[in-house]
C-alpha cells in the first residue's frame, strides 16, 4: 500500500489491472468473490443461481465469455455471460449474466474494462444486442450500467411461494421419510445376517 492507502505494485508504479480469460485455478477464487457479492440478504432472486455448479457449467459451456480482472495476482472482478440465440429471429444476443467487482477496488473503472472485453468478444461472437439484469433496487449496478450506455429498461417483478405448506411437499417428505426408516431397516437386517453368517466370535 503507498501512503494515501491505494494500492502499488512492488515496482512503485501504479499497478495496472489486467483483464484476461478465466482458467480453471480461478474457480474457487471469483466463487469466493461472487458469494460477497450476490448475498441473499441483498437480492433473494441472484442468491438462488450464484453457486459452484452454475460457475462450473459456464465455464465448461461459454469458455471465451468467462473473464476476470487480476490486479496483484488478486482476482478483483469477473465477467460472465452466454449467447443467446432467440427462436423465430435471425438476431443472437449476449447476455451478460454476472458481472461483480470487489468493493475494494470499486468505483475505479474495473467493471467498464470488463464491459468493454465482454463487449469485444460478444460482437465477435456474432451478438447484436447485449441483454444485462439486475434487481430493482440495485443502485450501483444500474448506475454502472445506464454510464455505460444501456437504456430500454424493461421492469420486471419476481413473485415466489412457499412451497412447504403444500399439501403434496408434506405428502413428498413423509414418503421420503418411509423410504428413508424402510433403507435403514432393509440395512440392519443386512448387518445382522453377515454377522450370523461369520458365526460366534474368538472366545
Ligand atoms: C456494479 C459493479 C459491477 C460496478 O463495478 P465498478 O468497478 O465499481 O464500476 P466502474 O468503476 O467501472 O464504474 C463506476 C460507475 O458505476 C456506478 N457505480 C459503481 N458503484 C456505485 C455505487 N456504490 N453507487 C452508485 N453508483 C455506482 C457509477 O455510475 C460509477 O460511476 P461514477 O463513479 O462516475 O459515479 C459493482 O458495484 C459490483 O460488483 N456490484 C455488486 C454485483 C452487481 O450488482 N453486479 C451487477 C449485476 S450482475
Amino acid at each position: 500500500m503507498s501512503e494515501n492507502g491505494k494500492r502499488t505494485s512492488k515496482n512503485g508504479k501504479q499497478p495496472v489491472v489486467e483483464i484476461r480469460a478465466m482458467e480453471i485455478g480461478d474457480l474457487p477464487e471469483v466463487f469466493d468473490l461472487g458469494e460477497e457479492l450476490f448475498t441473499a440478504e441483498r437480492w433473494r432472486a441472484l442468491y438462488r443461481t450464484w453457486d459452484e455448479y452454475e460457475l462450473a457449467t459456464l465455464f465448461a459451456s461459454e469458455g471465451d465469455l468467462c473473464i476476470v480482472a487480476e490486479l496483484d495476482d488478486d482476482i478483483v472482478g469477473f465477467a460472465l455471460g452466454t449467447i443467446l440465440d432467440k427462436r423465430g429471429s435471425a438476431w443472437s444476443y449476449g447476455h451478460l449474466l454476472w458481472l461483480g467487482v470487489d468493493p475494494k477496488v470499486g468505483r475505479r473503472g474495473v467493471a467498464a474494462k470488463l464491459m468493454e472485453r465482454m463487449t469485444e468478444t460478444f460482437i465477435e461472437e456474432g451478438a447484436r444486442i447485449l441483454l444485462v439484469d439486475t434487481a430493482a433496487d440495485n443502485d450501483a449496478a444500474l448506475a454502472f450500467f445506464r454510464k455505460n450506455g444501456f437504456g430500454d429498461e424493461e421492469p420486471h417483478v419476481y413473485l415466489s411461494k412457499n412451497l412447504t405448506d403444500d399439501p403434496e411437499y408434506k405428502a413428498h417428505r413423509k414418503r421420503e421419510k418411509l423410504r428413508d426408516a424402510a433403507a435403514r431397516r432393509r440395512a440392519r437386517k443386512r448387518r445382522q445376517e453377515a454377522k450370523q453368517a461369520a458365526g460366534p466370535g474368538p472366545g
